[in-house]
């Protein structure tokens, strides 16, 4: 077949070796957007065997020079921006300006990666003995096992990657089955860029086959992954009985802050974005608004009004707000979450369909839904989503709000609107989040920066950032002794000379 995407295994497009094969169908219309070969343990085992043998030449290629292939990789990804954009809002559905955000987003962390080819700094100390020099140096794990979730198909897979390939590290990449066509462009883009082979490796298939595989691997020790809490928790279990390293990312139950000082229009915008944008489906998105009860009807009626207006579509029509939810499955487990809500007592105040008017009923569209009214303590203001519904939960002050944003099992984005700077500082100081905003939403986090959360969301690692230089090395610390005698650190004194 000849339209069939492959794996990538020791520098060519190899079918799985099992045969079998498995598609995808575009979430807003249904029509055929790829055909994937489906990958078992033994593709797994090719894959971590080719990456294992290249690790030895490619830790010793100069950093700078493996900067210069990034640097060409991000080239290449900007060329693309456009097609690429494309090709993911048809296998995934987000909105086509949403999508170009999401290269654009990959484009920035192969460039900024690229740059750390130069730095990768480590630190040099005095030592406590003369004639002694200390130094520390990062240096890579070996074969990294990259396993990446559907809602960013370019931007999530560069944050592990890059980092990964700069600091000296091989890869076995498994994108999520569902954007297993964007992978391979990924993929084909690094090849292109003059990635040896060996390198980075790509493994198609599901989570429960080829995931686990990787994960198991004995020869991959060092694992990054972003998904679900439950399939998260799972992966530490399998890890941790392999005492292997490993980043994971998981829930959100992001809250935005509307204090009663606010600019409502400003905050109105925020939410809407933040809460309906790549229709709910970011571990960022803003699933409740935490608001003072001075605002709460005026700042109500403003969404609804708004949320009411957006408009549902195939993300590649220009004049689309809310593209499609990812999968059938996907759309059901978002719908369940309206029949909570109301049976939990808050008030439905729009929005809350499947909708299926016209071409809609091709895909797997939901309406964008807010409660109001809610209680924190309710499901739909402690579970994460995962699409485009938000919670009002009216508070009295900011202390009851801080204590709202982080009365939750997740952490890892916030925000809160006011014009007064002391309360933007006592949310700064108090709410315990990894990721904060003041007067924004709480999503479109930048690469420069650590990305990750506190508590359920994450195991303590970041990404992006010189965070991701920490996850991809290990320290070896570095202590060179030129006085020719045997010095004991701790035991020798240090004699003052006379004259010193
Ligand atoms: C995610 O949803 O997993 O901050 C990532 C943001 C994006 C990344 C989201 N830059 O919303």
């Amino acid at each position: 077949m000849s339209d069939l995407f492959r794996n990538y295994i020791h520098g060519e497009w190899v079918e799985a070796k099992s045969g079998q094969t498995f598609e995808r169908r575009n979430p807003a219309t249904g029509e055929l957007v790829g055909v994937y070969t489906k990958s078992g343990p033994e593709d797994v085992d090719a894959a971590a065997a080719a990456a294992k043998a290249a690790f030895k030449a490619w830790r010793l290629y100069p950093a700078p020079k493996r900067g210069e292939i990034l640097f060409r990789a991000a080239q290449l990804l900007a060329e693309r921006k456009e097609q690429l954009a494309r090709e993911m809002t048809e296998e995934m559905g987000k909105v086509i300006n949403e999508a170009r955000g999401d290269v654009q987003e990959a484009i920035d962390m192969t460039f900024y990666m690229a740059g750390e080819g130069r730095r990768q700094f480590g630190q040099t100390t005095p030592s406590e003995l003369r004639e002694k020099f200390n130094m520390s140096v990062r240096k890579p794990f070996g074969v990294c096992g990259i396993v990446t979730p559907w809602n960013f198909p370019l931007a999530i897979p560069s944050w592990k990657m890059m980092p990964a390939l700069i600091t000296g590290n091989t890869v076995v990449f498994k994108p999520a089955s569902f954007t297993s066509r964007m992978g391979v462009r990924l993929v084909e883009i690094l090849d292109e860029a003059g990635v040896p082979r060996g390198v980075v490796n790509l493994v198609l298939g599901g989570g429960e086959v080829v995931g686990n595989a990787i994960i198991e691997h004995p020869d991959v020790p060092i694992i990054s992954f972003t998904g679900s809490t439950a399939t998260g928790n799972d992966v530490a279990v399998r890890a941790a009985r392999l005492s292997k390293r490993l980043s994971l990312e998981m829930g959100g139950k992001n809250a935005v802050i509307v204090m009663d000082d606010a600019d409502l229009q400003l905050a109105a915008d925020g939410i809407l974005w933040s809460a309906f944008g790549t229709s709910g489906q970011r571990c960022t998105a803003a699933s409740r608004v935490v608001v003072h009860r001075a605002v709460q009807r005026e700042l109500a009626d403003i969404l609804v009004q708004r949320a009411g207006g957006m408009r549902l579509g195939n993300g590649l029509d220009a004049t689309t707000d809310i593209g499609p939810i990812v999968s059938a499955g996907q759309l059901e487990s978002v719908h369940a979450y309206v029949a909570v809500g109301q049976q939990e007592g808050a008030r439905l105040a729009v929005g809350g369909n499947v909708a299926r008017d016209g071409a809609l009923a091709r895909g797997f569209f939901h309406e964008p839904t807010i409660f109001d009214d809610v209680r924190p303590q309710m499901r739909i203001a402690q579970e994460e989503i995962f699409g485009p519904v938000t919670a009002l939960i009216p508070v009295d002050s900011l202390e009851e709000a801080i204590d709202v944003v982080n009365g939750v099992q997740y952490g890892l984005s916030a925000s809160i609107f006011t014009s007064n700077i002391n309360r933007a500082f006592r949310a700064i100081q108090d709410i315990f989040t990894g990721i904060l905003y003041v007067n924004a939403g709480t999503i479109g986090a930048e690469i420069h920066l650590p990305f990750g959360g506190t508590k359920a969301t994450g195991n303590g690692h970041r990404e992006a950032g010189t965070a991701a230089l920490d996850f991809f090395t290990e320290w070896q610390s570095i202590y060179v002794d030129y006085s020719g005698k045997l010095q004991r650190a701790q035991i020798d004194e240090v004699a003052v000379e006379p004259g010193g």
